[in-house]
């Protein structure tokens, strides 16, 4: 294919320049110039001279209302976090660390899909052998599973015939010959996955995009990558635990708030639909620091224990170590405790820990962490069928919170005998009375009262 032109754009200005600079002359940003083909000249719209073309917007009413067209996907969970099903022509973007199972989870998908429908699995890291030995393990075959090894994009075109839903495993391998720079940098990332999203869209092919991330955690490549996908999709868990979590960052077609968990197998990928204790651990009770607190993740519930560790700062510094927990709301809510209710851990360091990997994103987890601080701070800890939630202010006070009756629900469905709950919920609480003890509380010193200090 013949070469285009190309010019560098700054990803963090949009500045241009003829050649590649080391720093943007603009906002003197590092390392952010990336090779673009330069754009071709628009088709659409009158040319010059001619006349102007009639106005094709529509009046909000008399534009025709589309359902999307739903397949599921042969893995319950998955369906649940990408909104209830695959919708026809979307763009999926599937990120993850490596080894983590991206791969696995997608082959098994595709082999599913392949029973009803054609889908070719566009494989640029491994090679075709690799990838049916991988089908094989897992147990899956289909003649309408179509894989090639390639990792130039230029001719998928050309083997899209009759495909409805294609793999690109990953971004990051395939380039287009239209740029010179390399496979994974930006231009190329940003270039392929426009051209995806341009098939996608004209063609009505679903594309299931896997992408690496970054040591930081993020999708590698062109903030542009997550702006064109109409789903985008994290893998997650640590890689010596069996647990893996699926979480979705961006969802055009649906709640972005649905988690879903699978435990990896040498069968492949199980989704885990009874997932109540596996966010637990076994000697839970048995040590202070650590309390359940019951985690909304989309419309669901789960029970998750965060566990806090205290131990006296050794240099000048006090450490904070938040894992699952905001690094700013730990400061804020040990403040909360220093000031309102004199626990002063201002000489100790403070590691907070959530069980299995998941992130406690909602302020409805502050009661939880405020109670495992408290009961590290005292020493003393609180019984294993104990759990708590709701929101803390700066002035010490619990406010209410939402889902407050399924939480309080998953407790029972789990024999916890006690909840902690923002007094503010009491109204919703009444069918719950005779199932579990349900303790108000409306300041986190009265609750650390009736934990600690009366025992
Ligand atoms: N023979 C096997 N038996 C059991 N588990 C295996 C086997 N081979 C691979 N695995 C599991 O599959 C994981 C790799 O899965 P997969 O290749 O899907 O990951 P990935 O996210 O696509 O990785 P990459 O980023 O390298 O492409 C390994 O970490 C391992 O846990
Ligand atoms: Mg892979």
């Amino acid at each position: 294919m013949a070469k285009t032109n190309t010019i560098f754009v700054c990803s963090e200005c949009g500045a241009t320049s003829p050649r590649w600079l080391g720093r943007c002359p603009s906002c003197g940003k590092f390392n952010t110039m990336a090779e673009e083909p330069v754009a071709p000249p628009s088709h659409t719209g009158a040319a010059k001279g001619t006349a102007p073309a009639a106005p094709r917007a529509l009046p909000l009413s008399r534009v025709e209302y589309r359902t999307y067209e739903r397949t599921p996907s042969g893995i319950s969970e998955f369906d649940n976090v990408i909104g209830g099903g695959i919708v026809k022509g979307s763009l999926v973007l599937l990120g993850g660390d490596p080894g983590i199972g991206k791969s696995t989870l997608l082959t098994q998908i595709a082999a599913n899909l392949s029973q009803n429908h054609r889908v070719l699995y566009f494989s640029a890291e491994e090679s075709c052998s690799q990838v049916k030995l991988r089908t094989e393990r897992l147990g899956l075959s289909s003649d309408n599973l179509l894989l090639i090894n390639e990792t130039c994009i230029d001719g998928l075109d050309a083997e899209l015939d009759g495909v409805e839903f294609c793999v690109i495993d990953s971004i990051q391998a395939v380039y287009t010959d239209d740029m010179s720079s390399s496979a994974g940098s930006v231009g190329q990332v940003r270039e392929c996955a426009s051209r995806l999203m341009r098939l996608a869209k004209s063609r009505g092919i679903t594309f299931f995009i896997i992408g690496h991330v970054t040591k930081e955690g993020a999708l590698a490549g062109p903030k542009v990558l997550e702006h064109i996908m109409d789903t985008v999709l994290y893998f997650e868990g640590e890689n010596q635990e069996n647990y893996r979590i699926l979480r979705s960052v961006k969802n055009r077609f649906g709640n972005v708030s649905e988690v879903g968990v699978f435990e990896m197998t040498d069968r492949g990928i199980i989704p885990v639909t009874d997932y109540s204790g596996i966010f637990l651990s076994e000697s839970r009770g048995e040590e202070p620091g650590a309390i359940v607190t019951p985690a909304r993740t989309g419309n669901r519930c789960m029970n998750v224990e965060v566990q806090t560790l205290i131990s006296k700062t050794s240099f000048g510094q006090p450490r904070r170590m938040p894992l699952g927990v905001d690094y700013n709301k730990l400061v804020l809510l040990l403040a909360v405790l220093e000031k309102r209710c004199g626990v002063n851990l201002g000489g100790f360091d403070v590691y907070v820990n959530v069980m299995g990997g998941i992130k406690l994103g909602e302020p409805a987890s502050d009661l939880a962490v405020c109670a495992a601080l408290a009961s590290s701070f005292f020493d003393k800890p609180i019984d294993k069928f104990t759990a708590a939630f709701g929101e803390v202010g700066l002035t010490g006070e619990v406010r209410a919170v939402s889902y407050a009756e399924k939480r309080v629900a998953e407790c029972v469905k789990m024999g916890f005998k006690k909840v902690l709950v923002p007094a503010k919920n009491m109204k919703s609480m009444t069918k719950y009375m005779d199932k579990i003890d349900i303790v108000p509380v409306l300041y986190v010193n009265t609750m650390i009262k009736s934990l600690f200090k009366q025992q």
